[in-house]
């Protein structure tokens, strides 16, 4: 019987392994570990940052990371929750005791989870101003932290979110001065993350070397998924890899997205050729036209034509005549409230001064079902 083959491609989620791809930053960020250097790391969003951090570390021998995730943290406690419960993930039975006792303070309690693993709680009420991170950040930066230690920040520029924001930046800031080994700051939204590490008056300005993360390039990725689909028994036509390019622009996530789906809808014939493209991006459409009829409905007049202007025209010069007049608004500066609205929707992002969508999917789902 043949062997039954699962779908090979990943989005979503942090790739791994073989599953990951290899980029030219590996070898540069490798290099800086090794040498103890801070990084802050960006790049916009699903194009690879943790996985390329995480690749990083797993390749280097000897050394092991701690993934912080603070997305979305609203308080000071929530904050010394995922700080925590990251190093219980990390520490054996010994070390956990001796972490336990150092945080006494914060009054931790420890409970096991369903799948028998140790989850840290942290009183609420030890941990009400940034002083209270104090006995956390003292044990991460200096007993924890390591030469062969890599400890990640993912999802930084969420501290922005704190009330006591700048507070915790500075205690932060002066523990992480205290460190063995390196850190790496991580985050999406890149402007905000740009401000916290270079303005005038921030804490962590200058504080890590800057890394820029872009698309993998494409004479890497395309080998790459070809190999996954003939990995997986499935035939592919040469034709049909410059319109996967050129629908996903070769953003990472989306196309591998695209990848999956069209795999997904050739179970029976195993074969993806330009005639039956479509039926992956039909697979796609039904999966995600809740999230495009909602986006869609979310905005005015204006601002629906200003973005079917742009999936039809692209998204350069959209103060210039030729934009006003195809897409029939008249002044510019309403165009510019329209783009406004549309990147704090995220639903556009500005690309070196080109509006494009931040899901190529919702261009190519407002473009075939004519709106
Ligand atoms: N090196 C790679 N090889 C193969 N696929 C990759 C690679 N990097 C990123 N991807 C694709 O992008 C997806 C998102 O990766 P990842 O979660 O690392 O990005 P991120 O920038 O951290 O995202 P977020 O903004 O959500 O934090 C992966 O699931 C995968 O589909
Ligand atoms: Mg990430």
């Amino acid at each position: 019987m043949p062997r039954k083959h699962t779908n090979p491609f990943r989005y979503g989620k942090l790739v791994q392994n073989k599953d990951f791809c290899a980029r030219p930053e590996l070898p540069i960020l490798r290099e800086y570990l090794r040498s103890g250097q801070n990084i802050v790391l960006y790049g916009e969003r699903r194009i690879g940052k943790t996985s390329l951090v995480t690749e990083a570390v797993r390749g280097m021998r000897g050394f092991k990371p701690l993934l912080i995730d603070i997305y979305e943290v609203q308080s000071v406690h929530s904050l010394s929750q995922r700080i925590a419960s990251a190093l219980v993930k990390a520490l054996d039975q010994k070390l956990l005791q001796k972490f336990l006792r150092t945080i006494s303070a914060l009054r931790p309690t420890l409970t096991l989870n369903t799948e028998g693993m140790p989850v840290v709680g942290i009183d609420a009420q030890a941990v009400t101003m940034p002083s209270g991170l104090e006995p956390l950040l003292d044990y991460l930066c200096t007993s924890f932290s390591a030469p062969n230690t890599v400890i990640i920040f993912d999802e930084f520029q969420s501290l922005l979110n704190l009330p006591d924001s700048r507070e915790v930046q500075a205690i932060l800031r002066s523990k992480v001065q205290q460190q063995r080994g390196p850190f790496v700051f991580l985050g999406s939204i890149q402007h905000e993350m740009r401000l916290m590490f270079t303005a005038q008056d921030s804490p962590f300005r200058d504080s890590a070397l800057p890394m820029e993360i872009g698309y993998l390039p494409r004479d890497k990725f395309q080998p790459y998924l070809a190999n996954k689909f003939a990995d997986t028994g499935y035939k592919v036509d040469e034709a049909v890899w410059d319109d996967i390019f050129s629908i996903t622009g070769g953003q990472p996530n989306e196309t591998q997205k695209l990848c999956s789906a069209l795999w997904m809808a050739q179970l029976d014939t195993h074969e993806v050729t330009p005639d039956n493209l479509s039926d992956g991006f039909e697979l796609i459409f039904a999966m995600q036209r809740p999230q495009f009829e909602r986006d869609w409905g979310m905005l005015t007049d204006y601002q629906q034509r200003v973005l079917r202007t742009i999936a039809h025209r692209g998204g350069e010069h959209v103060t210039s005549a030729g934009f006003l007049e195809a897409s029939g608004v008249t002044h510019a500066p309403t165009v510019r409230r329209a783009i406004d609205r549309l990147h704090a929707l995220e639903i556009v992002i500005d690309r070196g001064g080109q509006q494009v969508f931040s899901d190529p999917f919702f261009r190519l789902w407002l473009m075939e079902k004519g709106y």
